[in-house]
């Protein structure tokens, strides 16, 4: 079953209502996800990004289009679909373990069971150790991961990032786009990435999607199956594709 689409968009536009005018945020983006896919959604900041992944997370409603999730018509929140979020992706008051719990606190599952179960998910991403620590005892990268732990902890088979590194330094940015990269090849998921990075979208995607600015719209689609991973920076093939991706980025941005 790996090349069945898991997700797939079909013409999804979002108009919101401004006072007495209407604004287009996104126009018919129609998109596939395969299982266990990597993709990367890229645009400019503002075009409508978190708009889409807050559709596809069942959390926003479109306009008008549909979103099929393992070939079925969605309407809301699905259970297999996760969310890491731009911001605000921890509880303030409760420790790692907790965060990394709660999904299965909600199911009703045992205290001492879900821990156990998030516990694999805690070294997974790290943290072995920090169990007990609130999120203000952690630095943004180490929060960041929590919110990782508690996406990959649930049962989701889809992970949806709204940026999730967009706000670490660049150091801490690198080390996570490959912890991610790690978590992801020792437990497949199909993932939809969002950044507005080109770079990072290069290192991370098996394709990547370009957006127009708002009303958002499909500009470009890269395949990058075939670039060898793990990916190096500083690669001929890396930066050609880098730098023709930055031509069509140019002409997105008004
Ligand atoms: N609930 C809302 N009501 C009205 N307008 C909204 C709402 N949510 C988003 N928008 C508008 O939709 C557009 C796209 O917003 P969105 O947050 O999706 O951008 P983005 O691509 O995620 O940007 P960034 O890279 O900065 O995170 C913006 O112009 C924003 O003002
Ligand atoms: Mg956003």
């Amino acid at each position: 079953m790996e090349n069945r689409n898991k997700v797939e968009l079909h013409k999804i536009s979002k108009v919101f209502l401004n006072g007495d005018s209407c604004e287009a945020a996104i126009e018919e983006v129609s998109l596939s996800v395969k299982e266990n896919e990597f993709l990367v959604l890229l645009g400019p900041g503002e075009c409508g990004k978190s708009v889409l992944l807050n559709i596809v997370a069942g959390l926003m409603e479109a306009t008008s289009g549909e979103v099929y999730i393992n070939g079925e018509l969605c309407g809301g929140i699905h259970p297999e679909v996760g969310m890491v979020f731009q911001e605000l992706g921890v509880l303030p008051w409760l420790t790692v373990r907790d965060n990394v719990a709660l999904p299965e606190k909600f199911r009703g599952m045992s205290k001492k069971d879900r821990y156990a179960h998030g516990q694999e998910f805690i070294d997974l991403v790290g943290l072995h150790g920090f169990e007990k620590y609130y999120p203000h005892q952690l630095s943004g990268g180490m929060k960041q991961r929590v919110g990782i732990a508690r996406a990959y902890a649930s049962d989701s088979d889809i992970l949806l990032m709204d940026e999730p590194f967009g706000k670490l330094d660049a150091q801490t940015r690198y080390s996570m786009q490959d912890e991610i990269l790690k978590i992801w090849n020792q437990n497949k998921k199909t993932v939809i990435f969002v950044t507005n990075n080109i770079e990072e979208a290069v290192y991370l995607g098996d394709r990547i999607i370009l957006f127009t600015a708002a009303p958002m719209s499909v500009r470009r689609i890269y395949d990058l199956k075939d670039l060898p991973r793990p990916r190096n920076y500083t690669d001929e093939k890396f930066l050609q594709i880098r730098g023709e991706i930055n031509r069509h980025m140019d002409l997105v941005i008004q």
